[in-house]
C-alpha cells in the first residue's frame, strides 16, 4: 500500500503503456512521462519498442477469439500466457534501457481482445453487454514488480457503454484545435476515427468504429501467402481490382451503413466473413484478391468519412495513425476517395503511427491513479461517467 500512497500523490509520473491490438502483431510498449492532469495534461514520449508476438502465440489468440474453434481450458490457459509474455516484454524493455522497475510508476495494460460483444442483450432478466480482454494486469504486477492497471474497457461497459472506442480521450486532450476540423484515424485491426470539428468541447467529439482495418488483408495475406502481413503492398501492388468481387464485400459488409456509436471487431471481420465472400472466386488471381480487399478497406473508411461529415466540401485534417499508415494503397486510397481532407501521418510530440495506442493505455492509466473518469458517453453509449481500469497492487 505505501507504493500507492506515493504514486498517487506524485505530481509528474513515468507510466508504461502496454498494448496488443486486434491485429495480434506485436506488443507495443512505450514510456512516458506525465505532468499534470485532465485537459491539462503534458506529456513526453521517452521511449518505444514493439516485441513481435510469435506465431504460435498468434494463432493461438485467432483460435481462442473465434467462437467455432474456442475452448474455455483455452481461454484459462491463453489469459496466463500472455499475462506472463507481457511481463516477460515489459522485463526485457527496462533491461534495454537501463531503467530499473522501481522508477517506474505504474503500467497501463489493455491486454487482447479475445471477444467484444458490445450489443446489448438480456439473460434472465439482466440487461448487459460485454467484452473479454485477457492477459491478466495482476500476473503482470507480479512478475513485474510494478503497480499495474488494466482492463480499461470493462467501467464503461458496466455502464451500458459500447467499451470502445477509447482512443478519443487522448485525441481530445492532446489533438482538438481552435482553427481545424481534425479527424484522426487509427488503422489496426480494426478502424477507429475520432472527430474533433474545430473549437469542440469534451461532449462534442465523435468517434466509432468504421470498419475494418488490416484485419481482412492479413488474414488473406496469411491464407494464400502464408505471410502475416502484405508488406508495404508488395502483393497488392501486383494485382488489379475485381470490381464484381468489390461489390459484394460492399453488399455483405453491413457494418459500414450503421450509424455511429459502433463498434466492431472479430466477431464480425472474421475468416467465416472474408471466406464467405471470395468462395465463388476460386480462380481470381490471388493479388487481385488481396488489392480489392485493400482498396474495399480505403473506400469504407472514406464512406464512413463522408457520411459523417455530410457537406462534401468541408475542408478537415486527417491524421493517421497505426499499421495501416504504413499500407501505400490504403494511404492513396483515402486521398484519392477524400480529396477535401489534408491527410498526414500522425506525428507530434513523440507520438507517431506505431505508438499513439500504447501511448493511450499509459495516459488512461495516470488518469485511474488520478480518479478522472476517461470514458467519453458521447462516444460509447454510456450512461454514466466512468473510472476506467483495475488497479494491480504489488
Ligand atoms: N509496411 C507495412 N505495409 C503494409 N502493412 C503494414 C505495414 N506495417 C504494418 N502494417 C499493417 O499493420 C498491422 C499492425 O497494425 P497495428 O496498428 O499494430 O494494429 P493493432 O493495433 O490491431 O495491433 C499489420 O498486421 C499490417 O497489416
Ligand atoms: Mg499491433
Amino acid at each position: 500500500m505505501t507504493n500507492l500512497h506515493k504514486i498517487l500523490n506524485k505530481s509528474e509520473r513515468l507510466i508504461l503503456g502496454v498494448l496488443s491490438g486486434t491485429s495480434v502483431d506485436a506488443v507495443d510498449i512505450v514510456l512516458v512521462k506525465f505532468k499534470g492532469k485532465g485537459e491539462n495534461v503534458s506529456l513526453k514520449v521517452l521511449k518505444y519498442k514493439e516485441y513481435a508476438i510469435p506465431s504460435d502465440i498468434r494463432n493461438f489468440v485467432f483460435k481462442v477469439s473465434h467462437k467455432e474453434t474456442s475452448i474455455v481450458d483455452d481461454i484459462c490457459r491463453l489469459n496466463f500466457i500472455l499475462g506472463k509474455f507481457y511481463s516477460n516484454c515489459i522485463n526485457k524493455f527496462l533491461k534495454q534501457n537501463g531503467i530499473s522497475p522501481d522508477k517506474i510508476d505504474a503500467i497501463g495494460s489493455h491486454g487482447q481482445t479475445i471477444h467484444h460483444l458490445p450489443k446489448a442483450e438480456s439473460f434472465y432478466g439482466i440487461n448487459y453487454k460485454s467484452t473479454l480482454q485477457i492477459g491478466d494486469p495482476s500476473v503482470i504486477a507480479n512478475l513485474t514488480g510494478i503497480i499495474t492497471v488494466g482492463d480499461f474497457r470493462t467501467a464503461d461497459v458496466a455502464v451500458d457503454g459500447g467499451g470502445a472506442p477509447l482512443v478519443p480521450y487522448l485525441d481530445f486532450v492532446l489533438f482538438r484545435s481552435n482553427d481545424t476540423n481534425r479527424i484522426l484515424l487509427n488503422i489496426g485491426g480494426i478502424s477507429n476515427l475520432t472527430y474533433l470539428k474545430a473549437k469542440c468541447r469534451f461532449n462534442d467529439v465523435i468517434a466509432f468504429d468504421t470498419g475494418p482495418g488490416n484485419m481482412m488483408i492479413d488474414y488473406l495475406a496469411q491464407k494464400f501467402y502464408s505471410k502475416s502481413y502484405d508488406k508495404d503492398c508488395r502483393i497488392s501492388q501486383k494485382g488489379v481490382i475485381n470490381y464484381h468481387l468489390f461489390s459484394e464485400i460492399k453488399r455483405k459488409d453491413t457494418f459500414r451503413l450503421k450509424k455511429y456509436p459502433k463498434s466492431t471487431g472479430r466477431e464480425f471481420y472474421n475468416k467465416s466473413f472474408v471466406d464467405s465472400i471470395i468462395k465463388n472466386y476460386k480462380s481470381e488471381p490471388k493479388e487481385n484478391i488481396l488489392r480489392t480487399f485493400t482498396e474495399y478497406t480505403a473506400y469504407s473508411v472514406s464512406e464512413n468519412v463522408k457520411r459523417l461529415l455530410k457537406l462534401n466540401n468541408k475542408k478537415f485534417e486527417l491524421l493517421v495513425s497505426g499499421g495501416g499508415a504504413s499500407n501505400c494503397l490504403i494511404m492513396d486510397g483515402l486521398k484519392k476517395h477524400l480529396p477535401n481532407a489534408d491527410v498526414n501521418k500522425v506525428n507530434s510530440g513523440g507520438i507517431s503511427t506505431s505508438n499513439k495506442e500504447a501511448v493511450l493505455f499509459a495516459l488512461l492509466a495516470h488518469e485511474t491513479l488520478n480518479g478522472n473518469s476517461t470514458n467519453l458517453k458521447s462516444v460509447t453509449g454510456a450512461k454514466k461517467n466512468a473510472i476506467l481500469g483495475k488497479i494491480c497492487l504489488v
